[in-house]
Order: structure tokens, then C-alpha cells, then sequence
């Protein structure tokens, strides 16, 4: 696979939202694989990353924070694009 597009979803839109990008992707060439970040085994498997969050609390799932803290020399050495899924507008405070 060329593409990791990897998710931590606790409700499912940041599952959706992976699954959206990588069909745009896939229309522009790019093979992906759709996986939540806790589930991947070989991240120097992958040529590039899209890993994207829900936000709970202003920080990333657990699972995110892992898939980051555990390949720091594979991220460090591949594009890596990321995106995090919030509600602020729907929270009280800042
Ligand atoms: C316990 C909890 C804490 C949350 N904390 C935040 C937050 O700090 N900031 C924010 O923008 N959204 C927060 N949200 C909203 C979620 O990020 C939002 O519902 C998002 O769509 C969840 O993505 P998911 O469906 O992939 O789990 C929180 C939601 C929950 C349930």
C-alpha cells in the first residue's frame, strides 16, 4: 500500500472523514489503505501517512498519540499529513 490513511474515531465521523479522503485519493492515483491507527502492525509498510484524530478533552485518542509515539523515525522520514476532528462550537469555555 502507498497510502496509510489512518483513523482514531470513538463515534465514527473520523472514520468517515478517512474514508472520504482516501476515495478522493484513490480518484487522484494514490493506493490507500483505511485503518484505525491501533490495528497497524508495519508502519514502514506505508510510502506517506494521513492520520487523523477525534478530539476529545483538546487532545487525540489514545490510539493516535501511540501510532505517533511508536513510529517517530518512520514519520520522521515520510510525508505526513494531519487532521483533527472536533465539536469546539458545541462545547462551553475556550
Ligand atoms: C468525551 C468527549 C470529549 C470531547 N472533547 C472535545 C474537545 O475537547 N474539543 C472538541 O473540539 N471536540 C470535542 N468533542 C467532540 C468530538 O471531537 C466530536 O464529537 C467528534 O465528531 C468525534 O469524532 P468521532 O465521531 O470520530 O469519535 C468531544 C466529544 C466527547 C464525546
Amino acid at each position: 500500500m502507498d497510502i496509510l490513511v489512518g483513523y482514531a474515531s470513538s463515534h465514527g465521523s473520523t472514520l468517515e472523514i478517512a474514508d472520504r479522503l482516501a476515495v478522493r485519493l484513490g480518484e487522484a492515483g494514490f493506493k490507500t489503505e483505511v485503518r484505525a491507527m491501533e490495528t497497524v502492525d508495519d508502519a514502514d509498510a506505508y510510502r506517506a501517512f494521513v492520520l487523523g484524530s477525534a478530539v476529545h478533552g483538546q487532545t487525540w485518542l489514545e490510539p493516535a498519540k501511540a501510532f505517533l509515539r511508536d513510529n517517530p523515525d518512520v514519520l520522521g522520514a515520510r510525508p505526513v499529513w494531519i487532521f483533527s476532528v472536533g465539536m469546539p462550537g458545541a462545547l462551553p469555555g475556550p
